[in-house]
């Protein structure tokens, strides 16, 4: 049995090893790649945020805020907690920072962690990470279709397929107050079939009943009311022709009546962007959808805003479950190796020199024999190896061996990096 270490890392918290960050470079190049080419500004706020920022944005009484908040009282009390999500913390940004005066919309993007005290499962994690797009002030639904598409961009760039969309309506506050007291009025008569958790909610936040995973009220939502038939003319309107755009763009959805979202802000569309493995498993991808109160609620001008966020670990979760290669050049095209005292010490401005130059090169200082470095260059797969033995410091020259015939040339070490880029090229 192992001895148990004195210290580990907390729970639902986990350090991102060496080996796996080819996954979460790559992600993230495909994420900057394509924020750039959709016009999105990369924005980074602060981890930590004033309480009251959450509570108001992301809702008093969302899971989130009643029971999943990492928060801490400074020395000089003030109350912050570290961000469960990023929308709050962009809105009060764009308030904040000028943005308000620029053309709209306004388009920002975030790579980070978040924080939730999470129940710990397969997937969820206390310090997850996502990537954020907001788009600032347009009620058009094509900007929403658009945010669809760019998921899609990014997952196809990573080679993920199988994937649906699950999209709903939760209408604004002209129709939803209706729709929630029909819904209070069917939970009623059924309110000692559901779970506890779901006898609050009737209280306090009706909608979060349709998307219980509790088996007794999974049954019980079935019949509930659909909010899709109760849209005012506006939000009707509205949804039509977020359809109408996926269908013209191709990407699969599914109407899910039950999708409602656990964040209070949401408006009109909601969305979340499963994987498509047949297990039923519910995990989402990524979610988001309009929130057109959501800028007022916090300060600034009644406008509207639509966005939504990719859990990053689950994507690297299901890149690897589906075994999909990520391709990265990180191959060394040059293995640097040294013997002797001599050789060693101008091996080490060497290869300085060659990295000046753009040369994908690797070495293994520490090692001292001809027969462990080769080995190395073997296994990092460099197509060339430079050998600076003892005789060839003193003789001011090195040794370029081609890795794929084995052949072998001794050149001026002045000159190597000419003789180097020359032999590239000829391949
Ligand atoms: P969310 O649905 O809470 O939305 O999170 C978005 C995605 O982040 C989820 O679909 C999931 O992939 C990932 N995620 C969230 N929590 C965890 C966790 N504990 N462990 C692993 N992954 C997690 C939001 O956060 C909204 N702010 C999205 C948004 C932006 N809506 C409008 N604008």
């Amino acid at each position: 049995m192992t001895k148990k270490l004195k210290f580990q890392a907390s729970k639902g918290m986990r350090d991102i090893l060496p080996e796996n960050q080819i996954y979460w470079r790559k992600v993230k190049k495909v994420i900057n790649n394509l924020a750039e080419s959709y016009e999105f500004g990369l924005l980074e706020t602060p981890i930590l945020e004033e309480t009251e920022l959450f509570i108001k944005g992301t809702g008093q009484f969302t899971d989130i805020v009643e029971k999943e908040m990492f928060s801490l009282r400074t020395k000089g009390e003030d109350k912050l907690t570290l961000r469960p999500e990023f929308t709050p913390s962009i809105i009060r940004a764009y308030l904040e920072r000028g943005f308000t005066s620029l053309p709209h919309p306004v388009k920002l993007y975030s790579i980070g962690p978040i924080f939730r005290y999470e129940r710990q499962q397969k997937g969820r994690y206390r310090q997850a990470y996502q990537a954020n797009f907001e788009i600032i002030g347009e009620k058009d639904p094509i900007l929403d279709a658009q945010l669809i598409q760019l998921f899609f961009s990014i997952s196809k760039d990573l080679g993920i397929k199988n994937l649906i969309t699950q999209i709903n309506s939760i209408g604004c506050p002209a129709c939803r107050p209706i729709y929630r007291r029909l819904l209070v009025s069917y939970y009623r008569s059924r309110s000692k079939n559901v779970c506890t958790t779901c006898q609050r909610r009737l209280k306090q936040n009706p909608l979060r009943l349709l998307d219980c995973k509790n088996e007794k009220c999974i049954d019980i939502a079935k019949d509930a009311p659909q909010i899709i038939d109760h849209l005012c003319n506006d939000c009707h309107d509205h949804f039509k022709s977020v359809l109408e755009y996926l269908d013209e763009i191709e990407i699969p959805y599914i109407l899910n009546s039950n999708l409602v979202r656990g964040l209070d802000y949401y408006t009109k569309t909601v969305f979340e962007i499963w994987p498509e493995d047949g297990s039923g498993r519910q995990i989402a991808l990524a979610g988001g959808g309009r929130y057109d109160g959501l800028v007022k609620l916090l300060g600034g001008k009644d406008i509207s805003g639509v966005g939504f966020a990719i859990g990053l670990d689950r994507m690297i979760n299901l890149i690897k479950e589906r075994g999909i290669k990520i391709y990265v050049r990180n191959r060394p095209l040059v293995f640097l190796i040294q013997l002797g005292e001599l050789g060693k010490k101008k091996s080490l401005k060497l290869f300085e020199e060659l990295r000046r130059v753009g040369l994908r090169v690797n070495s293994s200082f520490s090692r001292n024999t001809m027969k462990a470095q080769l080995k190395r260059a073997d296994k990092a797969g460099a197509r060339f190896t430079l050998i600076l033995g003892q005789k060839e410091a003193l003789d001011e020259t090195i040794i370029i061996r081609d890795m794929e015939s084995s052949s072998q040339e001794i050149v001026p070490l002045s000159k190597v990096i000419e003789k180097l880029k020359k032999k590239i090229r000829k391949k």
